[in-house]
């Protein structure tokens, strides 16, 4: 045994919080020092501890570049905030940061001060995953195109690629460095991604995780632990070269299918003795545990991963993670977002929703409310962290029915006790019925003791306590749930809930004489030999008050729309921090109470009844500012009042009445095209692993900086050829189209799973001529391939990888063009994955301030009527009313027998690619600040149609998702946008 892992066993027998120190690593050390006990964030194996108070980490990913707009990051990070995520995990992307080697930009979307101040002034703690590789469904798992060129294999120890990193790494931790906790909000920098320790796979994974580790503390990251996010609780880098100092893991139990949306997976049963022999000294964090799903080209859509990996998943999944002993859990993906430009990697298309708690247009799903009330309880837990596992099992000792399955947690020096309950399969649906010992400090009860029955529903799972404190009261135990404790002037308040109509008893011992129940009298209170006695069943809100203590009991359904948050600013959601409760609105973001009047910001989305429980100098309530006319609540607490604004859903322009002006994009195919400013491709030899199929020229488009979208080729050859056996790769559903001598050849659409697409091409005889033959393909990708095996996947080439003339002779020269500049693109904002490789997106003329003045007036739901590729623009103004946030979205009437392929792109942005065949998306959400909500708008469309009949468009409609009175961040007008002008000329 090392060293350290006997101090740190030593540690963690006697519960003393290990801190770490400044990082080193000596050749073949194991990792990191012991350091100084007054760093402000330690660990033991039970939780972590920030500034010496344990915490229970409730966090959810995030991508900020997949919401390219920072003035909606808060919006983003305030919901996750309500609903008890104390913490944030954000990916950051290498490739969109370091588009060519060497030329680092951290501004605009990839601004990672920029995130780290927002997420300060929330609040929240992040956790920063800079990988460098990070997987996320993203081109090249975030690699950078350019990386595909050099000779070194990725994510291994070898110098090409060490040297790859170095910028990235270094400019990450020096800004990073900056605000690391307590001076700013980063909590844990995670070190590569899901890296698995395996000689086949990648032997010097284990060196090249040090030297990654090394980078980030010589840099800068000293103050804060350096995690991993193990592929499976196998233990890598939980000891040995490489050791971070916490070990995490990620698990995905609910999969990557969401077409069977109401078939629920059974839970995990191994987390509890791999985590024990993987990382016995730490404490178990689940890097990434599963929120929801991506969906694969073709897939059922996202509400299906919803559905699927939804409300009930959270409840009964995620209360089984906190059975097995987590303290720290991070849901992939809490908001998902979009795969605008060139963002996606093969699997997936432009929505990133990922089914998530928060949706792509910023929505909250039924999810998020279970998340909300998991997630307050456990801030409301302490005990819950230093708890270990008391035992376990299906029905007796704990359950009367043996269709219960029971894990009790405890222990660690309190008497509090979580009896977390489900049933025995996720296959059942019905509801079942239990009573339950329980520990007491009047000894074992069997409850309920007053009658009724304890039920879980199908698909549900209950966390119920005993001798829970809250505030100087406690509770002895309860057969509803907490939700959230509070003390207001003194008083103690604990919520409580069940479903609707089932039974709910709850004894608080108390030395009142007398207890009062107001509002539903659904439920009864009496005082009995010292304890209030509540019993009945949960129908919307019974307020029970007592001496000091009032016990709130709701039906789950009305306890989703109570809100608790914190009244000073702080990162600490705990109950010692001072909070109200209110109750009715769809999103409380923040509250603070200056003298008599209690401020609250939120969302609504229509007339809202609200109540708030606040200290009772609060005699006077604002609602985004402006005041509401409050009055005593009919509850018996607290203070009432109505919130009327509503929010009107905007008038939208109708897309098909607009004025249309389009072009032809694809004037290569013309034999007289000029593509003298093109490259010309020469190189015979490339370093790439998965060399040409055929052909003495290498046609890789990354080879030639193109690493982005479509790509352009024209072949030169003279003489009698017949045809051409032509190898493309491109990634899943890829396609191409063939033109010689401007007559169109074919196309081909591509297929999910496609590797390589090998086609042999006859020339027409009347289309050779005998002189300079032009062959132009143009060609499309799916993004690289991500690099989970660590075996340099992502170098698979796109483009044309193989070409043989059919007759005899060879090509004399190959031209070659892809996205504007290829690495030395101009647009420094949008970055180098926006555009691809159309005459559209190279000439600007999907770009803001286009002169389209001299195009003809054609409409894509005319189309066109032969193969090609046509764009076309327009322009529309919107009003969006000040105070509503108005998701809106663009919707294509799909003609799935129609073969052709759209990119949408508003202001100069990519955010949609349609392919009219390969589904599921129709729906496009653009975020506010990409689309004006107060001025022009500029769209361009393009129109690839891979068939000899034509294409059109059936439909392209404007639409709204939601309309809220919202009282997030005002999105000043669009991001900066740069135009044609700025970019073209
Ligand atoms: C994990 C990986 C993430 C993401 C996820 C699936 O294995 O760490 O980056 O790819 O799978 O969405």
């Amino acid at each position: 045994m090392k060293w350290l892992n006997l101090l740190a066993l030593l540690a963690s027998a006697v519960s003393i919080p290990v801190a770490f120190g400044q990082y080193t690593v000596p050749p073949g050390s194991p990792g990191y020092l012991l350091g100084s006990s007054t760093q402000a964030i330690q660990f033991d194996s039970h939780s972590l501890l920030i500034d010496g108070k344990r915490v229970f980490i409730w966090s959810g990913e995030f991508h900020p570049w997949r919401l390219p707009v920072p003035q909606l990051w808060s919006d983003v990070l305030q919901k996750m905030k309500g609903a008890g995520f104390n913490a944030v995990s954000i990916y950051i992307h290498w490739g969109l940061t370091e588009g060519k080697p060497g030329s680092l930009d951290w501004n605009y979307y990839r601004s990672i001060s920029q995130f780290y101040e927002v997420a300060k002034q929330v609040g929240i703690y992040v956790i920063a995953r800079p990988g460098p590789y990070i997987n996320a469904e993203t081109s090249g798992g975030g690699l950078p195109g350019w990386l595909t060129t050099i000779g070194a294999v990725a994510r291994t120890n070898q110098t090409g690629f060490v040297n790859a990193w170095q910028s990235y790494v270094k400019q990450f931790s020096e800004t990073t460095s900056k605000y690391q906790y307590p001076d700013g909000p980063v909590i844990f920098v995670q070190s590569e991604n899901e890296f698995y320790v395996s000689q086949a796979m990648n032997p010097t994974a284990s060196p090249a995780m040090a030297l990654l580790e090394t980078a980030f503390r010589q840099n800068g990251i000293s103050k804060v632990p350096l995690t991993c996010n193990d592929v499976w609780p196998s233990g890598n880098f939980a000891s040995g070269l490489g050791q971070v100092d916490i070990y995490g893991f990620d698990s995905y139990p609910g999969g990557f299918d969401c077409s069977n949306p109401s078939v629920m997976p059974e839970l995990p049963n191994y987390y509890v003795s791999a985590h024990a022999s993987a990382d016995p000294y730490g404490f178990m964090y689940l890097a990434e545990y599963q929120g929801g799903a991506f969906d694969p080209w073709q897939g059922p859509g996202y509400d299906g991963c919803e559905e699927l990996l939804g409300s009930d998943y959270s409840n009964v999944f995620y209360k089984n993670n906190v059975a097995s002993g987590a303290t720290a859990m991070s849901f992939y993906m809490t908001y998902g977002g979009t795969n605008w430009g060139n963002i996606a990697e093969p699997a997936v298309y432009t929505s990133y929703d990922y089914g998530a708690a928060i949706r792509e247009p910023r929505t909250l799903s039924a999810k998020y409310s279970e998340q909300k009330l998991q997630g307050l309880f456990y801030h409301s837990a302490p005990a819950l962290l230093t708890s270990s596992i008391l035992g376990s099992g299906a029905g007796a000792p704990f359950a009367s029915n043996a269709g219960v399955f029971t894990t009790k947690l405890g222990g660690g020096g309190n008497p509090t006790n979580f009896y977390v309950l489900r049933q025995m399969s996720n296959n059942i649906t019905t509801p079942i019925s239990t009573s339950l010992t329980i520990d007491t400090s009047v000894g074992s009860l069997k409850v309920p003791q007053f009658g009724g029955t304890i039920t879980l529903a199908g698909r549900e799972s209950k966390i119920l306590v005993s001798e829970y404190k809250f505030g100087n009261s406690v509770l002895r135990y309860s057969t509803a749930e907490v939700m959230t404790q509070t003390t207001i002037d003194g008083s103690d308040i604990v919520v409580l809930y069940v479903l609707a109509g089932q039974n709910v008893e709850a004894v608080v011992p108390s030395t009142a004489t007398a207890a009062t129940v107001t509002g539903s009298s659904s439920i009864k209170a009496k005082i009995s030999n010292s304890d209030a006695i509540i019993t009945g069943t949960a129908s919307g809100i019974s307020v029970v008050q007592f001496g000091k203590t009032t016990v709130i009991v709701a039906d789950k359904a009305t306890a989703f729309t109570f809100w608790n948050p914190r009244t000073v600013a702080s990162y600490d959601v705990s109950p010692t921090v001072p909070s109200v409760l209110v109750v009715g609105p769809y999103l409380v973001r923040n509250a603070s109470i200056s003298s008599t009047t209690l401020a609250l910001v939120g969302d609504t989305n229509g007339t809202t009844p609200l109540t708030v429980i606040a200290p009772a100098a609060v005699k006077s309530v604002t609602w985004n500012g402006e005041s509401v006319k409050v009055s005593k609540s009919n509850l018996g607490i607290g203070l009432s009042a109505s919130l009327t604004k509503n929010a009107k859903t905007p008038s939208l322009p109708k897309l098909k009445n607009a004025k249309w002006k389009s072009a032809d994009s694809l004037p290569e195919i013309a034999p007289s095209f000029d593509d003298s400013t093109w490259v010309t491709a020469n190189k015979t030899t490339t370093l790439n692993p998965f060399p040409p199929f055929s052909g003495k020229i290498v046609l890789f488009a990354d080879e030639y900086g193109f690493h982005s979208g479509s790509f352009v080729y024209r072949g030169y050859f003279t003489g009698k050829a017949t045809g051409i056996n032509l190898s493309l790769e491109g990634g899943n559903n890829f396609g191409y189209s063939a033109y010689l001598n401007g007559q169109f050849l074919s196309s081909n659409q591509g297929f999910f799973g496609a590797v390589q697409i090998n086609d042999t091409l006859t020339f027409p005889a009347n289309a050779v001529v005998s002189g300079k033959n032009v062959l132009t393909i143009v060609t499309d990708s799916s993004g690289l391939n991500e690099d989970w095996n660590s075996n340099d996947d992502f170098k698979h080439p796109r483009g044309i990888v193989g070409y043989k003339l059919v007759g005899g002779g060879d090509f004399d020269t190959w031209k070659l063009t892809g996205n504007f500049g290829g690495e030395s693109f101009p647009d420094n904002v949008r970055g180098p994955l926006n555009e691809g490789g159309f005459w559209a997106e190279r000439s600007g003329a999907v770009l803001p301030g286009f002169d389209d003045s001299k195009w003809q007036s054609a409409s894509p739901f005319t189309g066109i009527s032969k193969a090609g590729i046509q764009v076309y623009r327009t322009k529309f103004t919107l009003s969006v009313a000040n105070g509503v946030d108005a998701p809106l979205a663009f919707k294509f009437t799909a003609t799935p027998t129609s073969n052709y392929r759209s990119l949408l792109y508003v202001n100069g942005w990519q955010f949609g690619k349609f392919i009219s065949n390969f589904g599921p998306q129709t729906v496009f959400p653009v975020p506010e600040g990409i689309l004006n909500h107060k001025g022009e708008n500029e769209i361009a469309l393009t129109l690839w149609s891979l068939d000899a009949q034509g294409a059109k468009i059936a439909d392209l409609e404007l639409v709204a998702l939601g309309a809220f009175a919202s009282g997030k961040e005002v999105v000043s007008g669009l991001v900066t946008s740069p135009t044609f002008q700025q970019l073209r000329t």
